[in-house]
């Protein structure tokens, strides 16, 4: 058996949306950055807090118009408002744009907890509006290639699914990482992910047991969750802020296994064992590192001239689930 192709849109060629930007910092930059030189979409507007800000990264980027955030939502040349704050300001401003008649991209998480998603679900379903958790991984060739294999039981049942994911972030209390009010915490910021690969491949977890340590700002460090399915299958999965892990996962069958060579959050390969043989999936598109970031945009794209309102693949409720999950383990990890 060969590998499955991606059944993902092109980065060029398909349908454009003009983009408003919310928020121009590390990631709007790196969002921006590949957007405009990796597809067709354009960004046309962006806003921030600091007007002098706003204009600042307009000029690096070559956007046309540049103001506060209310001035990008109301913008009637804005199709679609991107939302690159830190997690504490998530819910306000997809709220803000949602009113504004706008579809939304916003940053993973989609919010603090899973009221708050559920808050931004309702909104926009009530608008009609497209709305989608920026979880870019999913939008990868190489994960479309895995949600097939998985279809197609390429590896039997699954029993094990393992996902390591941490990154060191200097001690600063006032920093995103650290401060409770800004959302801090190794599961909101790096933990998602692990989460969320667990929840790609064995849905909502039955059993949720977690183990964490605390920062002396109260926010969890680092966190250890064992995680049952439904169907028994068990995942196991950890995420840090203060230790430089290797961000590796894999998925073991009745019948082999998916493991990854690389970054499973970034564009990258990975291995199909069964007793067939070994085949490696290796990422040509030449988007290295965050210009990933591009398909998820032409994916949200795709799917608003296709007239969904939501992303097939990573729908609203499946952000609320996975937020129901992170508020577990971090009640009981005791996380600010
Ligand atoms: N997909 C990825 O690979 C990836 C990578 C990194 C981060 N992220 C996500 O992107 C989001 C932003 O992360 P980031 O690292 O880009 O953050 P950042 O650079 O620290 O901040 C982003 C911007 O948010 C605005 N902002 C609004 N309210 C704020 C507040 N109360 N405090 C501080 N800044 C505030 C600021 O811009 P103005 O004041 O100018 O409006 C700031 O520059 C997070 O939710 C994170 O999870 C995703």
């Amino acid at each position: 058996m060969s590998l499955p192709i991606p059944r993902v849109p092109p980065l060029r060629g398909g349908p454009v949306l003009r983009w408003g930007v919310l928020a121009p910092g590390e990631i709007a930059n790196d969002f921006v950055t590949t957007l405009h030189a990796n597809t067709d979409q354009r960004v046309v507007a962006v806003g921030s807090r600091s007007a002098d800000r706003a204009s600042a990264f307009a000029v690096t980027h070559g956007i046309p118009r540049s103001g506060s955030y209310r001035a990008v939502v109301e913008d009637p040349d804005v199709d679609v408002v991107y939302i690159a704050s830190p997690h504490s300001e998530h819910r306000t401003l997809a709220l803000l744009a949602i009113a504004a008649g706008k579809h939304v991209l916003v940053e993973k998480p989609i919010a603090l907890t899973a009221e708050e998603a559920v808050e931004i679900a309702a909104a926009a379903r009530g608008a009609g509006v497209f709305a989608m958790e920026a979880l870019w991984s999913r939008y990868l060739p190489q994960a479309d290639v895995i949600a097939q294999l998985l279809e197609q039981r390429a590896i039997g049942d699954v029993t094990l699914v393992t996902a390591v994911l941490g990154w060191r972030w200097p001690y600063d209390p006032a920093s995103r990482g650290y401060d409770p009010a800004l959302g801090g915490g190794a599961m909101l910021d790096a933990g998602v992910y692990s989460l969320w690969f667990s929840q790609f491949v064995l849905g909502e977890p039955a059993r949720i047991q977690a183990s964490g340590n605390l920062a002396p700002t109260g926010v969890d460090s680092d966190t250890v969750v064992a995680i049952e399915s439904a169907s028994g299958a068990l995942a196991a999965v950890t995420t840090s802020i203060v230790a430089d892990t290797p961000v590796l996962a894999a998925v073991y069958g009745t019948e082999g296994s998916i493991q990854f060579d690389s970054a499973f959050v970034m564009p990258g390969s990975f291995r199909l064992v069964t007793a067939a043989g070994t085949q490696t999936f290796t990422d040509d598109s030449g988007l290295v590192g965050r210009a990933g970031l591009a398909w998820q945009a032409v994916a949200l794209a795709q799917y608003v001239s296709d007239g969904l309102t939501e992303s097939p693949v990573h729908s609203l409720d499946d952000s609320v689930a996975l937020m129901r999950t992170i508020d577990e383990v971090r009640s009981q990890v005791g996380a600010a």
